[in-house]
């Protein structure tokens, strides 16, 4: 850390990652900011329009380097528990892409490491504007007793990286799980989950996983029960990743598809003139949370163009509703303060599980299993 508190930030991955790269240029508490990808011409690019202070092509070389406070890895899943274990041996505060791992072993492993650093998973459907309005939503009173909870992700991966193929749904479900748990306030027990469909030969990958589309049903502690459904290929269903909560005064379902308005139920008193309590439903433009930003950030929840200092303008996205700089700043405020982040190792591990044993559940005919508690 610098002598004025300010943490220096070093990027792995310019897919994703470079989603990021203008969030923390500009975050006050950040100093210099860094990008490593294998791939020379996309750091050459970015570093040069992004004003880097730094770039790699070898996340070794950068992890050798003695710069750098702490490393966000935004890189394909197979990496993320090695190279994590990797920048936290270093003593560095670590963020990775989700998933936290792709097997209960990973988990362990990341946990174990992260016991005496800094560790985020970032996990964007925890900040998305819908999440942040249902929690208020909850709290405020106005959903009642949360009775159910549902949600599903859906994205066509045709056409994405060879290491995709074949990805068991199941493994990819936090988006999912991680609302569900954090609005439900509980921890998943238990699952049983059912693969649907037959994987193309185009897109089984390595054969190991035969499901293009797989649902569960997962039983929470507190009495209730949510389902998940999760879906990579062979579905004509336009790009959706989201839930919905049910309580006993009032409700929220996710908009339909990706930019539409959310919808609200709010139920009334039974009154004896009719059967059934009256239901009002509201279409909603979900508001963005911006008080919980730094100004420097709040801009940037929705696209826009962003000039770097001295350089001309470029175009920044604001995908997965306004969450990046939500994400940003809680993992830099955490290593700033010294503090574990909200999505800390225990987290991650209690909305990553879910999904890795429900896949376990689908490759069994659907038993019924239990999912180790964080
Ligand atoms: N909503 C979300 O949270 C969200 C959205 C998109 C992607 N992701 C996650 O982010 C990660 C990256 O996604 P993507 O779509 O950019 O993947 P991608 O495969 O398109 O890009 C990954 C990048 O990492 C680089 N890379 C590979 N190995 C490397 C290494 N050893 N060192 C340095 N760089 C390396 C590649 O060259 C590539 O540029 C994935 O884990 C994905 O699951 C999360």
């Amino acid at each position: 850390m610098r002598d004025s508190g300010a943490i220096d930030v070093l990027v792995v991955g310019a897919g994703f990652g470079h989603e990021f790269l203008h969030l923390y240029r500009e975050h006050p508490l950040v100093g210099e900011v860094g990008l490593c990808d294998l791939r020379a011409d996309a750091v050459a690019t970015l570093g040069a329009a992004y004003g880097l202070d730094a770039v790699y092509t070898s996340f070794e070389e950068a992890l050798a380097s003695t710069r750098w406070d702490a490393v966000h890895i935004a890189t394909p899943v197979h990496l993320h528990v090695e190279q994590t274990l990797a920048v936290l041996a270093t003593g560095r505060a670590c963020a990775s892409a989700v998933p936290m791992a792709t097997t209960l072993d990973g988990i362990a492993k990341v946990m174990d490491a992260a016991a005496g650093g800094t560790y985020m998973m970032m996990e964007t459907a925890l900040y998305q504007r819908e999440y942040l309005h249902a929690l208020a939503l909850r709290d405020s009173g106005a959903l009642g007793r949360i009775g159910y909870l549902s949600g599903a992700h859906m994205q066509d991966l045709d056409g994405f990286p060879p290491y995709w193929m074949g990805y068991a749904p199941m493994q990819y479900a936090t988006h999912i799980v991680a609302p569900l748990l954090g609005l439900a306030g509980a921890a998943a027990e238990s699952v049983a989950c059912l693969g649907s469909g037959t994987l193309l030969p185009s897109h089984a990958g390595d054969g190991s996983n035969p499901f293009p589309i797989e649902s569960a049903l997962f039983r929470l502690g507190g009495g209730l029960a949510a389902q998940v459904t999760m879906s990579f290929f062979e579905n004509a269903r336009s790009y959706t990743e989201g839930f919905n909560v049910y309580g006993d005064l009032g409700a929220l379902e996710w908009p339909s598809v990706e930019g539409g308005p959310a919808v609200t139920y709010a139920a009334g008193p039974q009154d004896g003139a009719r059967r059934g309590r009256p239901i009002e439903r509201t279409e909603l433009e979900v508001p963005d949370r911006l008080d919980t930003l730094p100004e420097e950030l709040r801009g940037f929840t929705r696209p826009g163009m962003w000039t770097p200092a001295g350089l001309d303008p470029v175009r920044v996205e604001a995908w997965h509703g306004g969450s990046h700089p939500h994400l940003v700043h809680e993992f830099v405020s955490a290593v700033h303060a010294g503090r574990a982040p909200a999505i800390d190792a225990r987290v991650a591990a209690s909305v990553t599980a879910p999904g890795i044993v429900a896949h376990e559940s689908a490759l069994r005919g659907g038993v019924m299993l239990e999912v180790p508690g964080y």
